[in-house]
């Protein structure tokens, strides 16, 4: 299979702009431009190769190996798996001591990491999944380039072209069989997980798609993004994270808006994580995506159906129906895709419940305009509940690609109009979010609720914004640590502002 994915040798005046390793020694990733075309920019991946012996060689020990060895499946569930590999292997060179007599011994190393790409791993686009820097991975079919969306250079095209249908088909089978789905001429549209979490989706053969099968995965992250990573990369102010951490404390609603892959479902989770340690969050999602250092959280996935028939079905609908009986303090539902989920999450942030949701959307009234239209139909006044709407935009900044929140509005009712009541906005010449929060509706009706002044609302929106970036001063980033600070500050909020604001409080006391 792996023979079917050629590696394009890149032609003519070629600028690197970059290499770095994926897999040492064996694969790397070198960027290149086209300098006559003034711009255009490659993905080339550098694999080592294997000679026509050693191609030969390799494909009877795979032979072997898939007699001789439990099933990947079986594999992937053991600890050590590349340990395992390379004691078998020795073994079976040892038995097979024939086979291997044209191949000097340095070709062993070689067969070692191709055999853990192709029977563990993604196959030919193994080395792709190792890329900390790519978001996504998409083929739009045969014969033509697989293409990644880079960190630093957004969409580019890859030298990795599937060569033919079979090997393409293949490569889709696999991948769907690795996150335990099915795929197949009868449903040639399946989404799925990978086992590292990466999401898939996929169209199989010419069923649906004419150029071949197609897949696009977007790659998940081991590592959750968190508040404090996002405001040292100023996708957001330590004040934005004060604030939606005193609204999550208070059970406000919010929506996060932008286009695809703007970094909707990532604000969400690293928002989420301000929700007070116990209450009862359900999640409600296509692809497990989200993930919450909560005990009392209950995740709930869509199922396809298997057949034509869908009655097997299990929708974003039916589960969000079926949450209202779970009594939930937060419901989270991954993305709005503009069905009925829509409406009956909105009737749950308007029955009491706090609701928290990402939609496609690019700007604040087309996403009320959505709303309130066919199919979702949502009633205007059911829309102020959902309290809080975020805008997300990337944004070059000094000719760098990268994101920020640029407008964080609060929703009310204005006669029978919608608006916005604008608490941050991004400014595009300073880059930095400019501060309408004294002005908020929903500190006023927090302290309206609880009989705390407005001025005290701030005071510890101020406070908890200086608790995020004592975190950030600290080189507190990692979602654990981040999570326990938060729960901490909920318990035992003295011993966090002891910790913070140590000398502040000694002065207090005193005085
Ligand atoms: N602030 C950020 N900094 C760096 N990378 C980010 C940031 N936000 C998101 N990403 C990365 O960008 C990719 C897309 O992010 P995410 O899934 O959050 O986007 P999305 O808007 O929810 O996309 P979709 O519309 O497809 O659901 C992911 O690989 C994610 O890790
Ligand atoms: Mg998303």
């Amino acid at each position: 299979m792996s023979l079917d994915f050629q590696l394009i040798k890149p032609v003519g005046q070629l600028k690197e702009l970059e290499r770095y390793p994926l897999y040492e020694p064996f694969a790397y990733a070198t960027i290149v431009q086209d300098e006559r075309t003034g711009g255009d920019i490659m993905y080339y991946l550098e694999e080592i190769t294997l000679d026509p012996i050693e191609q030969q060689v390799y494909k009877e020990l795979v032979r072997i190996v898939m007699l001789e060895l439990p099933p990947p499946e079986e594999l992937t569930k053991m600890g050590d798996v590349k340990n395992y590999l390379l004691n078998e292997l020795k073994k079976i060179v040892g038995r097979y001591r024939r086979l291997f007599r044209n191949v000097p011994p340095s070709s062993f190393a070689k067969f070692l990491y191709y055999m853990e790409r192709d029977l563990l791993g993604y196959g030919p686009i193994d080395a792709l999944m190792r890329d900390e820097n790519i978001e996504d991975i998409s083929c739009d079919g045969v014969g033509r380039p697989i293409y990644v969306f880079h960190r630093r250079y957004e969409s580019i095209p890859t030298n990795i072209v599937p060569m033919t249908d079979q090997a393409l088909d293949d490569l889709v089978v696999k991948l769907i069989h690795m996150s335990g789905r099915h795929v197949s001429v009868a449903t040639p549209i399946v989404d799925a997980q990978l086992p590292d979490g990466s999401r898939i989706a996929v169209t199989y053969r010419r069923e649906v798609s004419p150029g071949g099968s197609t897949f696009t995965i977007r790659k998940f992250r081991k590592n959750p993004l968190t508040f404090t990573e996002l405001v040292r990369f100023g996708n957001i102010s330590a004040e934005i994270a004060g604030y939606f951490w005193v609204m999550l404390d208070n059970g406000r609603s919010f929506l996060v808006l932008g286009v695809t892959g703007a970094g909707k479902t990532s604000f969400l989770n690293a928002m989420a994580t301000f929700i007070r340690p116990h209450m009862k969050i359900i999640t409600v999602e296509e692809v497990p995506e989200i993930n919450l250092p909560h005990k009392n959280w209950v995740r709930l996935v869509t199922r396809q159906s298997y057949g034509t028939e869908k009655i097997n079905e299990i929708t974003l609908f039916d589960l969000v129906k079926a949450t209202l009986r779970m009594r939930p303090d937060y419901l989270i539902v991954g993305e709005i895709r503009g069905g009925e989920e829509a409406y009956v999450l909105f009737q749950a942030v308007n029955t009491g419940h706090s609701g928290i949701s990402t939609m496609h959307a690019e700007s604040f009234e087309a996403a009320v305009n959505r709303l309130m239209s066919p199919p979702m139909n949502i009633p205007p006044a059911y829309i102020p509940a959902m309290n809080i709407f975020v805008m997300i935009k990337r944004v070059k900044i000094g000719g760098k690609l990268t994101r920020r929140v640029t407008e964080v509005g609060e929703v009310y009712m204005d006669g029978d109009k919608i608006r916005f009541n604008t608490v941050f906005r991004w400014n595009p010449r300073t880059d930095t979010h400019d501060s309408f929060v004294e002005k908020s509706i929903l500190v006023k009706q927090i302290s309206d609720m609880t009989g705390k002044d407005v001025d005290e609302i701030l005071r510890e929106i101020d406070t908890r914004a200086k608790i995020v970036n004592w975190m950030l001063e600290n080189g507190i980033f990692n979602f654990e640590d981040v999570s326990t600070y938060v729960q901490t500050y909920y318990t035992n909020p003295d011993k966090i502002l002891n910790q913070v604001f140590g000398k502040v409080s000694e002065v207090e006391s005193t005085t």
